[in-house]
């Protein structure tokens, strides 16, 4: 395909620049014009410049252009390059960290001089002026904000936000690891085989991939583990501190916990320790807890929560459910009930997990949510569930009674009962 004439590019810079009436009817009768000439071209003249799309639906842009408000077009163009591109947000953000900007800024100690942030990046000279459009972007979507702006560029100065501050290395509930894993390429890999997962017989586009399932990818790729474990263990001291702050009665008079699917153990750590007098265990696979010490009450056990889950007084599910189907989620759950209703006990099933509600949320958390919900198609069999999803659930696996807390921001707590 030839690439578009610099007459053509010129024109498309300035109507994205210039949003006025006038603008917008130039290049309406310019685009015309194109599709003509292209359509001349196409038709065996020598003409070489050539518009993708105009030049084989020449009728059709004609017709649109003639029949509709052009502006809804652009608009509509808007949203599509918008789409294609919307990878920048993630990829720069991710350059941001590596780079360690928020940490510069941090250290700082007050709004930074972009001046004295560049001079602290170990970047080469040749980039210096690139700093500045990496910072533009990043303050648009609300990582930094901008202070001290006048004539001089140099001049401008940038403090953290509330988001950027969840960025920084050593913030103990920092979210740099869970943007690492979730943009390192084996994470990124599966998304290019989305579709070709809708046509093949493949378990998850992880495995069409990769050649296997991402737990086990895990236990054989240490890299992955690692990054693995790090994501959820940052995440997990976010949710904890909340849930032991605002939903302490929930643990209250427990004797014993089990955390299936527990990780590296930060939540139970947390719980253990706020709970003195409650023994817990932390079930994984073995790759993830080898060579984990326990503490007087914390104990590590290597297995599979289909195959046996110990008996306790309360099983914590903390982000497990969402990772598979519903006939494995029946299956755990199942698991579950035995583990909390042996010698006459009626213990309950504390989860940790998204219940979708798109009615009372803004537009970036439902969004977020629908994100998650795609995540879990591409890397695990799982997906995210709304409310009647769960009830469903709760009750096929041979629980009686339910309560949600919506209390965790995008997640719930949601406790269940046999
Ligand atoms: C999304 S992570 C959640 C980890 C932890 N609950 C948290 O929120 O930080 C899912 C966990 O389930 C574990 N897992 C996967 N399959 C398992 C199985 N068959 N038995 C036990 N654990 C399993 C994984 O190793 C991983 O640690």
């Amino acid at each position: 395909m030839s690439s578009p004439a610099p007459q053509l590019v010129f024109y498309q810079r300035r109507l994205f620049h210039k949003t006025s009436y006038l603008a917008v009817q130039r290049y309406m009768i310019f685009q015309r014009i194109i599709s003509i000439i292209t359509f001349s071209a196409d038709h065996g003249n020598n003409v070489r410049f050539h518009t993708p799309n105009l030049a084989s639906n020449s009728m059709i842009t004609g017709q649109i252009m003639n029949s509709h408000d052009g502006a809804k077009v652009l608009q509509a163009q808007t949203h599509v390059w918008n789409h294609n591109l919307s990878f920048i947000k993630s990829m720069s953000l991710k350059c941001v960290v590596d780079l360690g900007i928020p940490d510069h800024i941090h250290n700082y100690g007050k709004p930074m001089p972009l001046s004295n942030l560049i001079a602290s990046l170990q970047i080469h000279p040749s980039k210096t002026q690139c700093i500045p459009r990496l910072m533009r972007i990043m303050t648009h979507s609300g990582f930094f904000s901008q202070h001290n702006v006048t004539e001089n560029e140099l001049d401008v100065e940038y403090a953290l936000t509330d988001a950027s501050k969840l960025l920084l290395k050593n913030h103990p509930m920092s979210l740099a690891p869970l943007l690492h894993f979730n943009l390192d390429p084996i994470m990124t890999k599966p998304w290019h085989e989305l579709s070709t997962w809708f046509k093949n017989g493949d378990v998850t586009p992880f495995e069409t991939a990769h050649g296997m399932l991402l737990w086990d990818y895990a236990g054989y790729e240490p890299k992955l583990n690692h990054l693995f474990n790090d994501a959820m263990e940052t995440d997990t001291q976010l949710i904890t501190s909340v849930v032991i702050e605002k939903c302490k009665g929930v643990f209250m008079g427990l004797e014993s916990l089990v955390d299936v699917g527990g990780g590296t153990g930060t939540m139970t750590k947390a719980i253990a320790k706020s709970f003195p007098q409650m023994q817990c265990i932390v079930l994984d696979l073995p790759h993830v807890v080898a060579g984990l010490q326990g503490s007087e009450n914390v104990k590590y056990v290597r297995g599979d929560m289909f195959e046996t889950i110990p008996p306790a007084d309360a099983i914590l599910l903390k982000w497990i459910l969402h990772d598979w189907n519903d006939d494995e989620c029946m299956k755990i759950l199942k698991k579950c009930k035995e583990a909390i209703t042996r010698e006459g006990k009626k213990g309950k099933v504390i989860i940790i997990d998204m219940v979708i509600d798109d009615e009372k949320r803004d537009d970036e958390s439902v969004q977020t949510q629908l994100f998650l919900d795609m995540l879990m198609m591409v890397l695990v069999t799982g997906k995210e569930r709304n409310k009647k999803e769960w009830i469903k659930l709760i009750y096929s696996a041979g629980f009686s009674d339910y309560k949600i807390t919506p209390v965790l921001g995008l997640r719930s707590l949601i406790e269940i009962y046999p």
